[in-house]
């Protein structure tokens, strides 16, 4: 496969299930700990060797550009009052100059239509997809086990992370069959955008991380509304299987869906666990409130 240099970060939705908390704020700045969803997942793309970020943005998020810009007045007052570890992680954060691009979603037609419109600046290449209600928390976090996975892969291979739900729960994700496996990963046979369980061709889930080949953009020019309504990028996916293959990563971490409340606070208390500095005063209080001794 040719390098992978370029993600795409859809931050475009309304967040309506954290209403009134995302009336004003972007869902992708609700912090997690300390720092904000949309920071995690850009991380996890550089981490992965990703030199550059393209945000697909709507109206009310131009909060999420400001957070990838230098703040100098207070860069300025931290300087100022000796705040060297704070001013290293600003620093540390913040994408190179001229690595970021944002375009905005015009209107709200769903993901396939968000990953569409970052096409010119995307142009010609593969590209990697990083939805940023998920949050994976491994030390390599879980596209750069996917860009492993898909150098075993062939050249033209379009990557899913996949996980394991209860099946109950099918019907809140993309599913996909299970073929042979290569490597790591294995054959997509299927791909259904929120099926009913008993229609699902397994409880394996799109977990909200993907390599796509750049043909997937003709096919989302023409895609039809799907499940919700909506532009459906799996949709697409399904077509361009006619032409592409498709393997299924089951990646290595825990994985938390910050598009649901409970997603959320787990993962705030996951990753609050995960901190030396935080840890042991939080499992102090989180039994204090369950009411153990
Ligand atoms: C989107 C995708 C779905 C995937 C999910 C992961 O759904 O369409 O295939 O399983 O993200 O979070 P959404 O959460 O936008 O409804």
């Amino acid at each position: 496969m040719k390098p992978l240099r370029k993600a795409i970060f859809p931050v475009a939705g309304l967040g309506t299930r954290f209403l009134p908390a995302t009336k004003a704020m972007p869902k992708e700045m609700l912090p997690v700990v300390d720092r904000p969803l949309i920071q995690y997942v850009v991380d996890e793309a550089r981490q992965a060797g990703i030199e550059h970020f393209i945000f697909v943005t709507g109206r009310n998020k131009s909060v999420i550009e400001d957070h990838f810009d230098r703040q100098f007045e207070l860069e300025l007052t931290l300087s100022e009052r000796g705040k060297k570890d704070d001013l290293a992680l600003l620093s540390r954060d913040l994408p190179g100059p001229g690595t970021t691009s944002f375009t905005r979603q015009q209107s709200p037609l769903g993901l396939g239509h968000a990953v569409w419109c970052a096409r010119e600046l995307i142009g010609n290449e593969p590209f990697a997809l990083l939805l940023p209600d998920v949050l994976v928390q491994h030390p390599r976090g879980c596209l750069a086990q996917m860009i492993d996975a898909a150098r075993e892969l062939d050249g033209n291979a379009n990557v899913i992370a996949v996980e394991e739900v209860p099946p109950a729960s099918v019907s809140s994700y993309g599913v996909v069959g299970v073929g042979p496996s290569k490597g790591k990963a294995f054959a997509i046979t299927k791909m259904v955008e929120k099926p009913k369980p008993a229609d699902a061709p397994s409880n394996l889930i799109i977990t909200g991380r993907y390599i796509l080949q750049p043909e997937i953009f003709d096919l989302l020019a023409k895609q039809e509304r799907g499940a919700g309504g909506e532009i459906q990028l799996t949709d697409a996916m399904l077509q361009l299987q006619h032409t592409q293959p498709f393997y299924g990563l089951k990646f290595e971490g825990r994985s938390f869906d910050c598009g649901s409340k409970i997603g959320f606070l787990s993962a705030n208390v996951a990753y609050a666990l995960a901190r030396d500095d935080i840890a042991p005063a939080l499992r102090v209080e989180i039994k204090r409130l369950l009411g153990d001794k």
